[in-house]
């Protein structure tokens, strides 16, 4: 008998491992934190927990900063402990995917120390892209080898004293790799056998689109991601090919999902071809406002071009979407509303899901911390313009009054807010109306309908700026407008995101539907 493969229509949740829970005291999260909270997890309704990087690090982007990638950071534990997480998820029932950072590493890594300590044209130097100053330099006054920007603000080159350049499309302590390099993509297929060997479950790989660049580094037109000579250049998909030879070389399932971000489904669906990933994040939803029209079209161009689809409403690099969803409402509440909307028609659709830590709590982005506090280097790149990401890794608040609310016996790296006493897992976990409770019952749900229902959906017609749509027995409502609406025909309601009265779906509100 053919059996779906987990990935297909698990729920994964993502663990921002800085800010999950922190065992040591040290006010940052850790492995052994996490293995403390495994059974939250399980008891929350996940399948599968992605890590992000643990690896040992200078921290100049949050661990994305690779300085060894086969060992984990003494500020978050030891591979012994890595070794006991891994058993201690899979007794729990759950899969565990890390993630890996192949377009660059740490200016730390002994490889990159190493080109800096070599001379122009040198093997050790091929490692990475260094390029020599601009010919045009005397006519245009730009020196840098093109005219690329870093995607944390400023040039994407850096000089080095003698007067090459290195390319770094993230801060300047993160050298891109080169990848034409047969070195380099030798090393990162021994990298994931390390960690395939240790018994993960997978991997979600970091920028997934960037790690060729077009040959001779034109200079590009503004603009971002596809068809540009930066990203998603065709020879990036024959890395991923030797990639699924090694998952496919291990048993049980081992998977793989880009970090891809496109303009198109189109251009996102090339990385899921049958040899290729298995998953691609679908950042689609993400984008999108709050808005029945702009839901249908996500919806629509990812069915159209995915045959497994994956959903996300927030990650560490985006505004958490209880504040997204709410701005721009009178109502002070229409964002947790409408994040718990949100998920129930995203937990609806075929594929499967990813979640980010806190959403289940209802976490707001927190928007008022201190500049000296704030470590994103986007922060210091734009020298304050632009916030960054760390108002969404404010770390989790598990219990307690104050601040760190059971974080960790030692403070929190990120200051917490002093408000946050009624959205800990703790006071939640008590209070059937809370976030918490809404997402657990969702899982619990989805996973009673799991294999039950058809791998495709259909619209009905629905008023007013609400989506309506079946997949098998299920009718899933979500209304995105100022109105109530009325309820299509049913027999049950299998769940619902907000209180109903029968015969009406209130805005900000989504529900389940059956009719027997
Ligand atoms: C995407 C990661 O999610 C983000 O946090 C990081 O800064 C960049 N890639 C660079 O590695």
């Amino acid at each position: 008998m053919e059996t779906t493969p987990w990935w297909r229509d698990a729920v994964v949740y993502e663990i921002y491992v800085r800010s999950f829970a922190d065992a040591s005291g040290d006010g940052t999260g850790d492995l052994a934190g996490i293995r403390s909270r495994l059974p939250y997890l399980a008891e929350l309704g996940v399948d599968a927990i992605w890590l992000t990087p643990f690896y040992p690090s200078p921290m100049a982007d949050g661990g994305y900063d690779v300085a060894d990638y086969r060992d984990v950071d003494p500020l978050f534990g030891t591979l012994a402990d890595f070794d006991a997480l891994v058993s201690d998820t899979h007794a729990h029932g759950l899969r565990l995917i890390v993630d890996i950072v192949p377009n660059h590493s740490s200016s730390a890594h002994p490889w990159f120390q190493k080109a800096l300590a070599s001379p122009k044209g040198s093997e050790e130097r091929d490692r990475y892209m260094f390029r020599d100053t601009s010919p045009s330099a005397a006519q245009t006054g730009r020196k840098e080898p093109n005219n690329w920007l870093s995607t944390f603000g400023g040039p994407a080159w850096t000089q080095v004293p003698d007067g090459q350049w290195y390319l770094h499309l993230f801060a300047p302590q993160q050298p891109d790799f080169n990848w034409r390099n047969p070195e380099v993509r030798e090393e990162f297929l021994d990298i994931l056998r390390f960690w395939l060997e240790r018994g993960v479950d997978g991997f979600r790989i970091d920028v997934a689109m960037g790690l060729i660049k077009a040959e001779g580094l034109p200079d590009t037109d503004p603009g971002f991601r596809s068809r540009s000579p930066i990203w998603s250049q065709p020879e990036v998909h024959d890395i991923y090919r030797d990639w699924r030879r090694v998952l496919d070389s291990y048993p049980g399932e081992r998977a793989a999902v880009g970090e891809v971000w496109t303009d198109s489904a189109e251009d996102l669906a090339l990385y899921v071809r049958p040899d290729e990933l298995h998953q691609s994040f679908n950042f689609a939803w993400l984008e999108a406002p709050w808005s029945a029209t702009a839901f249908r079209k996500v919806v629509d161009d990812t069915l159209r071009s995915m045959s497994s689809p994956t959903w996300v409403l927030s990650n560490h690099d985006v505004v958490r979407h209880v504040t997204r969803y709410g701005e721009g409402s009178l109502n002070p509440s229409a964002g947790v509303a409408r994040g718990r909307a949100a998920l129930l028609a995203m937990l609806s659709l075929p594929g499967s899901a990813y979640l980010y830590q806190g959403e289940e709590l209802g976490l707001p982005e927190v928007k008022n911390l201190p500049p000296e506090a704030r470590q994103d280097p986007i922060f210091s790149r734009s020298n304050g313009e632009v916030l960054g990401r760390d108002g969404c890794r404010v770390p989790l608040p598990w219990s307690g009054t104050q601040a760190p609310y059971g974080f960790g016996p030692g403070g929190s790296w990120l200051p917490q807010p002093a408000d946050w006493a009624d959205l800990t897992a703790e006071r939640q976990a008590a209070d059937p109306s809370s976030t918490l409770w809404f997402y657990r019952h969702a899982l619990a749900t989805r996973r009673e309908l799991r294999g039950t229902l058809p791998g495709t959906i259909s619209w009905q017609d629905a008023p007013g700026d609400a989506l309506f749509f079946r997949r098998g027995p299920l009718t899933c409502v979500i209304n995105c407008g100022e109105e109530a609406v009325p309820l299509p025909p049913h027999d049950r309601v299998l769940i619902s995101s907000g209180p109903l009265d029968g015969t009406t779906l209130p805005p900000d509100t989504a529900a389940w539907l059956v009719q027997e």
